[in-house]
């Protein structure tokens, strides 16, 4: 079974996302996984997503309302395959927590070159922009995993 941890700053609007299409794409593959998300930062530990994500989720059909941000530790290295990251500055934070080639190797922006933007300061538009592009890069992930 592979396990995806999907990770961004607060894990109140990126990762959850990507937690969404990654477990939903799964179920539609009939692929069995395991998927969770964290933030690099514990601004926002036990909150819900933004509402905000919620409802750019449930436009297309999915519940994202049950997770919970918690924070990114190093223990999921080694609970994780994959540690799929939103950003230029997740991937520094979470590389910064690496100890050795085999931790850092399994570290890759969740869009493979491209960031997904924090869309946190923006409109609702953003969020619609997030959720179509990390829906793409979350089929992709489990088109090339299994
Ligand atoms: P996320 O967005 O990293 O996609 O969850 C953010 C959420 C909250 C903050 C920044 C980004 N914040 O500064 O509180």
């Amino acid at each position: 079974m592979k396990q995806y941890l999907v990770v961004c700053l607060g894990n109140i609007c990126r990762s959850p996302i990507g937690e969404g299409w990654l477990r939903h794409a799964a179920m539609v593959r009939g692929c069995r996984v395991k998927v969770d998300s964290a933030g690099t930062a514990g601004y926002h530990v036990g909150e819900a997503p933004d509402r905000r994500s919620v409802a750019a989720m449930k436009a297309a059909g999915i519940d994202i309302s049950g997770q919970r941000s918690r924070k990114f530790v190093r223990a999921d290295f080694k609970k994780f395959d994959r540690i799929l990251v939103m950003d230029q500055s997740n991937l520094r934070d979470v590389l910064a927590l690496a100890r050795g080639d085999e931790e850092a190797a399994k570290v890759a922006l969740f869009d493979g070159t491209s960031d997904v933007p924090d869309p946190y300061y923006g409109g609702d538009d953003g969020f619609a922009r997030v959720r179509e592009q990390v829906r793409v890069a979350a089929e992709s992930w489990l088109d090339t995993d299994f």
